[in-house]
This record gives structure tokens, sequence and C-alpha cells, in this order.
């Protein structure tokens, strides 16, 4: 259902890969709820094509544009307010990737070239994308920035690994920043702190699916989907959540709160 919360809304979306995604889901999302949106993602994840499909369905032009590469976000930014004829009001960086994780690399032998990449890549390039637009003066007043993160950043979730450092340096850019783009221009910059979710990235994590069966079980309402992350999205896109800012939000089904479950108990009894 819509109810027209982003009308005359412009915004870019990072990090729709496949429609799995998280940004995909959002990206439709806006669409249905009036908005206008350019995508963007990493060179080498448009070669997969499937981003066309989504730009087809939401009216989008697509700009390719790595999230550490400042040249890169400087032309995406050109690109999206020579779109809009104008500036942006709304961001979400839907953006993560461990290189250690990846190459199979555990918490306790990380090779510290992959970590930096790691780091560069999942949380400073919030920063990027928010100096980009901060010095060309890109996002709207009372624009809305989110950016996605998990809570490995508070508690220890071993496998998630350098992730979980990743994250927290994210969160905290966010909170520094939204000083600085609140007292400016009364931009808000919030992370949504969302439940295991069976994407690309998500199906990275050892064990994941173990993982996700146990945080269902932890939360009183279960895991919150991906969609259900996208509508969360769209309201905190919304004018109706202005004076919400430098926040970490739980988007879990109750996860966050909960020491444990007779259901998870009935399954260690076993
Ligand atoms: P996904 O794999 O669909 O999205 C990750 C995106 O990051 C991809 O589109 C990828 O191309 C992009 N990316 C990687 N390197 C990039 C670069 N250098 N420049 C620009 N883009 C780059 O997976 P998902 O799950 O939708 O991930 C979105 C966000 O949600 C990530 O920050 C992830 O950590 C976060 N998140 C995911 C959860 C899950 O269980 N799936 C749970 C909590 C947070």
């Amino acid at each position: 259902m819509s109810y027209n919360l982003l009308k005359g809304k412009k915004g870019i979306i990072f990090g729709a890969l496949d429609e799995r995604s998280i940004a995909w889901k959002t990206a439709l999302r806006c669409h249905e709820e009036g908005a206008e949106i350019v995508l963007s993602n990493a060179p080498v994840a448009m070669r997969m094509g499937e981003i066309n499909k989504l730009a087809e369905k939401v009216g989008a032009p697509v700009v390719a544009a790595d999230a550490t590469s400042m040249d890169d976000l400087k032309k995406l930014f050109e690109e999206a307010t020579k779109h809009f004829n104008g500036g942006v009001d709304f961001v979400l960086h839907s953006i993560g990737m461990s290189l250690n994780v990846r190459k199979g690399k555990g918490y306790t032998e990380l090779d510290y070239g992959f970590n930096q990449k790691t780091l560069d890549i999942s949380a400073m390039s919030l920063h990027r994308v928010l100096r980009t637009a901060w010095d060309m003066d890109a996002i709207n007043e009372w624009g809305s920035v989110v950016a996605l993160t998990y809570i490995a950043a508070q508690r220890v979730f071993p496998d998630y690994s350098e992730m979980a450092d990743a994250k927290a340096l994210l969160e905290s850019v966010a909170r520094s920043f939204g000083y600085h783009y609140g007292t400016r221009k009364k931009v808000r910059i919030n992370t949504i702190s969302q439940s295991p979710t069976a994407t690309t990235a998500g199906s990275g994590v050892k064990g994941f699916d173990g993982f996700i069966d146990y945080a269902d079980k932890m939360s009183p309402i279960g895991n919150a989907t991906g969609e259900q992350c996208a509508d969360y999205c769209v309201s905190l896109f919304s004018d109706l959540t202005r004076m919400v800012t430098m926040q970490n939000l739980f988007h879990d089904g109750g996860f966050s709160f909960m020491g444990v479950t007779p259901l998870v108990i009935e399954k260690m009894g076993k």
C-alpha cells in the first residue's frame, strides 16, 4: 500500500545488487511512495547487469561509483543533482564487504591490508559519501541519510569477525557527521540495525542459516524481513521523522533486548 510519504522527494540509493538486496527492496518501496531515485553500485557489481532491471522498474538512472573513490562519488552527486535539477532529499548507504571473511581469514588472523579495505568499503565510505555531499552542498535542508548496520557492533558474534569493527565505526561516523550536518542544514543521519537477512552479503557469514534461525527464535516478533526494513527506511526518509538523528535504530523484532527465550532453551535441551 502506498501513502505518498515520499512524494516530491529525490534520493540516491547505494547497494542494490540483486532482488534480495535490502537496497533493491528499498528502491521499490521509495518509488511506490512517490520518490524519484538515482541508483548506484560499484562498477564490478554493475557488470552483473541485474541493477538495470530495477532501474527500469523504478525509472531511475544508474550511475556506477566505487564508494571508496572520491572521484566516483563526486561524479555521482554531479549526475544526480543534474538529473534532479537540484539537491537530494535522502540517501541510503547499503554497502558492506569483508575481504577477510571472503578469504576465509578469522578474527585472530586478520590480514591488515584486507582489513583496511573492509573498513574503507563498509564504514568510511559513509564518511566519503557525506563529505562529498557536504562539499557540494548536495543534500537539501531536512534531508535524511540512512546506513545499514548490525548488532555485532555492540555484542560479540564471533563469525561476524572484522565486520563488527566496521559496523561500530559506521555507527560512529553516523553520529559524528550527524552533529555537523544537523547544525548546518538540519540533515539527519541514522543507522538501522537490521535482523539477519538472506542476501548476498548476509550469506557470506559462516553458519548463516543457523544464525538466522537463532535470531528468529530469540525475537518476540521474529526476524525483520528485507521488505520490512525497506518500510522502515521509507519512514526515516519521510517528513514524519524529522527530529530523529544520530541514532542507531534497532529493527530486529525485539532481538536486541532479549536475554533468552523458551524456544531457544527448548532447542538447547534436546
Ligand atoms: P547485498 O550483498 O545485496 O548488498 C551489499 C552491497 O554493497 C552490494 O550491492 C555491493 O555491490 C555493495 N558494495 C560492495 N563494495 C562496494 C563498493 N566498494 N562501492 C559501492 N558498493 C559496494 O547485501 P545486503 O544484505 O542487502 O547488504 C546491505 C547492507 O545491509 C550492508 O551494509 C550489510 O552489512 C547490511 N546488513 C545486512 C544484514 C544481513 O543479514 N543481510 C543484517 C544487517 C545489516
